[in-house]
């Protein structure tokens, strides 16, 4: 079978944790391919809420299996830390994970140095989650990074050694202060509670599962407006979040790939710096805010909030070749008597653009905008043939501007509370 891929199309915390959790039963895997313990994904079902960071959302789904593919940084510490939390949950976690070595460590030393590149950077910082990703991906790119295989290794304490050296001669130039030893020591902790796991050649297992005919669903982390790529540069992460991430970060070939879902807010979100050209910074951004509790998943930073945003949107769709949108938090626009879609850019040349240009960073971009008439109803336990006139004149203009079916509504963080068309 086809390996379908589900990602963010906005700057990430579109609610893939949620998504991946209501589609895992119907898939036999659940990959993640990219990104790291910057990652928030929150999942929600009989009244308590979990925030997963590098464990993939389908890891509550007895029958799914769960691969961190080769294209995670790995932070072994978080990793010990999130597996402790879900031990109350009597999961099969043991069974059901299975870790690529070709995966790349996060050591201490990757979360200080990004620490240190932020702190010098001042007010032009890129507002990492500072979990090390960046430092992590470098050395992955230039050629020095440990991975996961490694600490099978019998001179793994020398590899480790001889790569936080490099690191703390770099440390030495900033103004960061540390407790050398006690890093060493969880990492080293937590290293031993690693190999407890099944370390596999990921990309085997999962064209062995491709072959026996199993289904697989990919799960992207961040957004692609985030991709190192084709994100707002330099204000991204340090990974390919797009469709194409999927196939390197889990060594599944292009013609393999089924279907593309995209998932989106009903309005936008950004946290971190960088150009967000739907950004409210009135009223009706503090009402998005609250209504949508948006505050990050793995920082609690409040969140930027927005209208939708339709040429980054179409970008994204391009980029990834979405085959079925999927649309998140519609219950946060029932507040509003009207609901603005922006649909075009006007530049500073005076002409109006569908396309994302070049230049985001300094160029100053206003949004044209359409209105439509809101709901201002609930949406709480409503199917299909419930919703109101002007949410569904929402989806078809939507639809109709970005030319894919949107395929599912989500009304709420709560599993349950999502309608599929
Ligand atoms: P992810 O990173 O894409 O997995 O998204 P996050 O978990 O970081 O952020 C999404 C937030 O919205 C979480 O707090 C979810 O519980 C919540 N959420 C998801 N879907 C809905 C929805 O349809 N309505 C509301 N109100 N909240 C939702
Ligand atoms: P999920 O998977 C939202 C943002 C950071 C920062 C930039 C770079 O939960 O959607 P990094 O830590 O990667 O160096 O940060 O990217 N960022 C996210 N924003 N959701 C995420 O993940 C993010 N992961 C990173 O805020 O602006
Ligand atoms: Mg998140």
């Amino acid at each position: 079978m086809k390996v379908d891929v589900l990602l963010g199309l906005q700057w990430g915390d579109e609610g893939k944790g949620k998504i991946v959790d209501v589609l895992a039963p119907r898939y036999d895997v659940v990959a993640r391919f990219q990104g790291g313990p910057n990652a928030g994904h929150t999942l929600e079902f009989d009244g308590i809420k979990h925030v997963l960071h590098q464990i993939p959302s389908g890891i509550f789904r007895p029958k799914t299996k769960n691969i961190i593919g080769n294209g995670v940084v790995l932070d072994p510490i978080i990793f010990k830390s999130e597996i402790e939390k879900l031990s109350q949950f009597n999961l099969e976690v043991k069974s059901n994970l299975f870790i690529s070595k070709k995966a790349t460590l996060i050591v201490p030393t990757h979360r200080l140095l990004d620490q240190a590149y932020e702190s010098a950077k001042g007010d032009n910082k890129i507002g990492s989650t500072l979990k090390g990703i960046g430092p992590s991906y470098q050395d992955k790119i230039g050629r020095q990074g440990l991975r996961v295989g490694d600490i099978l290794s019998p001179n793994f304490i020398e590899k480790f050694k001889k790569l936080t050296h490099i690191h703390t001669e770099i440390l030495d130039k900033y103004d960061i202060t540390y407790n050398w030893s006690e890093l060493e020591k969880s990492f080293f902790d937590a290293v031993s509670f690693l190999k407890e796991f099944n370390l596999v050649d990921s990309e085997y297992f999962i064209n062995r599962e491709i072959k026996n005919g199993s289904s697989i669903l990919a799960e992207g982390a961040q957004g692609s407006l985030l991709d190192i790529d084709f994100g707002s540069y330099p204000f991204v992460t340090s990974s390919n979040t797009v469709t194409a991430g999927a196939c390197t970060g889990l060594g599944v070939a292009p013609r393999h790939i089924g279907e593309v879902y995209g998932i989106f807010k009903a309005y936008s979100t950004r946290v971190g710096s960088g150009p967000f050209p739907t950004e409210l910074l009135n009223e009706d951004g503090e009402r998005l805010r609250k209504a949508g509790n948006e505050f990050g998943s793995t920082t609690g930073r409040p969140r930027r909030c927005g209208w939708i945003d339709l040429p980054s949107l179409k970008y994204s769709i391009m980029i990834n070749g979405v085959s079925q949108l999927l649309m998140m938090k519609a219950d946060v626009l029932n507040i509003f008597p009207e609901i603005k879609i922006c649909t075009h850019y006007q530049l500073s040349n005076g002409k109006t653009s569908e396309e994302m240009p070049y230049e985001l960073v300094n160029e100053k971009i206003i949004p044209v905008y359409t209105t439509l008439k809101g709901w201002e109803t609930s949406l709480t336990n409503i199917s299909e043939n419930q919703m109101p006139i002007e949410l569904t004149q929402y989806i078809s203009f939507l639809e109709n501007e970005l030319s894919v079916p949107i395929t599912l509504i989500s009304t709420g963080p709560d599993r349950k509370q999502t309608i599929h068309r």
